[in-house]
């Protein structure tokens, strides 16, 4: 009996201690001081005494500080409201060696994190910075640095939580190119996403066109659109019943997946850290295929920590949706509350034919997300494809695109090669 298997049994059997964690401190005044304190140094001084590696609680900043890169942090408003968290990393190159932003958009559950915690000469946010590029990494609404909003208060309003990619791509995206914009003064930008953050920018480019206009090119790691050949087994065995697990979650008070320092994160923190490293690499595997082992240890336990950093539930269902229904379209609030949000009985679907802006998709043969098969989909509807280029690796996978050692010799190339001809 492989694993792999077992850890299948734990991660539903995570998800089931997440609810009961929650009874545990369903008083709101509780949960409210257990955030507290979970979040900023008794967890850290923790983390320490376990004799975690620090690089596990830095933050963005703090990171891209150890490794000697002068950093900032932006604050975003969306029309709706909800206040994101951009870290941009100043390149030291002097003009007129200086190139334009890019704004790096992270996968689900993820954060900005994922372009740096593989360290210098692999992280694509130090690689750009390094080839003289001014890198924007964003974090979308509801992930530990983007938990806040205008009104609404992410600890006590479920409407808070009432999103998905369709909202990242609508508002989150748009709001932080104009913003980008603004501040350098320069008329367009390229976009790299990874996972979610592809979908994130379809969604946009498709409800939003005009906003192509503002693109030089977009580079799409891991992209996801279409999931109907899709071999994740987790996803694929919920897939069918993701709108019941929601209102679960929902009725239960888990409108919010997987967030940093909830007891679920740090138990898989903690299996990583102190009971075995095995438990990272299977449980990647698991999850996205990984198995070429090309990812460096350290980096997989910093992922552990860095990488589950909260979104929705309805973010999750969203996907289910997709994968359900076999279409690129936008959330089914049901009959009623579809008539009411879009003026049809059935969620209209995305028309990826009106992304105008040149797009570059960049795929891994063993990818149980992002599979060839809907990459062809997807290709096949782009308007302006610029190049599909499969990694020429088999067992290249979801996180290789970002993680791998030898993402220097296969995908940063090509970022580089379209990042360069599109300036
Ligand atoms: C990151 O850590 C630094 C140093 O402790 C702190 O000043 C900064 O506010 C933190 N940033 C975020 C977004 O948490
Ligand atoms: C969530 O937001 C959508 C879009 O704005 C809206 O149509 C829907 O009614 C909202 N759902 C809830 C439960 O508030
Ligand atoms: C999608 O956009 C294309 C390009 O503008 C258009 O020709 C096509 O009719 C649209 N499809 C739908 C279903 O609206």
């Amino acid at each position: 009996m492989d694993i792999h298997k077992y850890n299948i049994v734990f991660i539903i059997g995570a998800i089931y201690i997440t609810f009961l964690e929650h009874h545990v401190s369903t008083l709101p005044a509780a949960r409210q001081d257990t955030l507290e304190s979970y979040s900023n140094s008794n967890i850290r001084s923790f983390k320490k005494a376990l004799g975690y590696d620090e690089e596990t609680y830095l933050n963005f900043t703090e990171l891209a500080t150890k490794y000697g890169y002068r950093t900032e942090e932006h604050t975003i408003t969306t029309e709706d409201g909800y206040i994101l968290k951009a870290f941009r990393i100043l390149t030291n190159c002097q003009e007129p060696y200086k190139r334009p932003p890019v704004l790096l958009m992270h996968g689900v559950f993820d954060s900005s994190d994922v372009w740096i915690i593989a360290g210098k000469d692999i992280g694509i946010g130090y690689l750009l910075a390094d080839y003289c590029y001014d890198v924007w990494a964003l974090n979308h609404r509801g992930n530990k640095y983007s938990r806040k909003h205008v009104y609404y208060n992410p600890d006590t309003d479920m409407e808070f939580w009432n999103y998905s990619f369709d909202e990242h791509g609508n508002f989150d995206i748009p709001a932080t190119i104009d913003y980008i914009i603004q501040v350098t003064k320069h008329k367009k930008l390229s976009y790299i996403g990874h996972s979610q953050g592809t979908t994130d920018f379809f969604a946009m480019a498709s409800l939003k066109p005009e906003y192509n206009e503002k693109i030089r090119v977009s580079i799409q790691l891991a992209p996801v659109a279409w999931m109907t050949n899709i071999f994740n087994p987790i996803l694929k065995v919920i897939s069918p019943a993701t709108h019941l697990l929601k209102i679960f979650l929902d009725s239960s008070g888990n409108s919010e997946l997987l967030s940093e320092n909830h007891l679920i994160q740090l138990m898989f923190e903690m299996l990583c850290q102190v009971v075995s490293k095995s438990f990272c690499i299977s449980t990647l595997h698991a999850t996205t295929g990984y198995e070429d082992g090309s990812i460096p240890t350290k980096t997989l336990v910093l992922a552990f920590s860095h990488v589950l950093s909260g979104t929705s539930s309805k973010s999750l269902a969203h996907f289910g949706q997709v994968i359900k229904s076999k279409h690129f379209q936008r959330y089914d609030e049901g009959t009623k509350g579809n008539v009411k949000r879009y003026g049809t009985p059935t969620p209209p679907k995305y028309n990826v034919s009106l992304i105008t802006s040149p797009v570059v998709l960049i795929c891994a043969e063993n990818d149980w997300v992002s599979s060839l098969k809907d990459i062809d989909i997807l290709s096949s509807k782009l308007s302006n494809l610029v190049e599909k280029y499969v990694v020429p690796e088999p067992k290249w996978s979801h996180h290789n695109h970002v993680w791998s050692t030898k993402l220097p010799n296969y995908v940063f190339p090509k970022i580089i090669e379209y990042l360069d001809k599109f300036n």
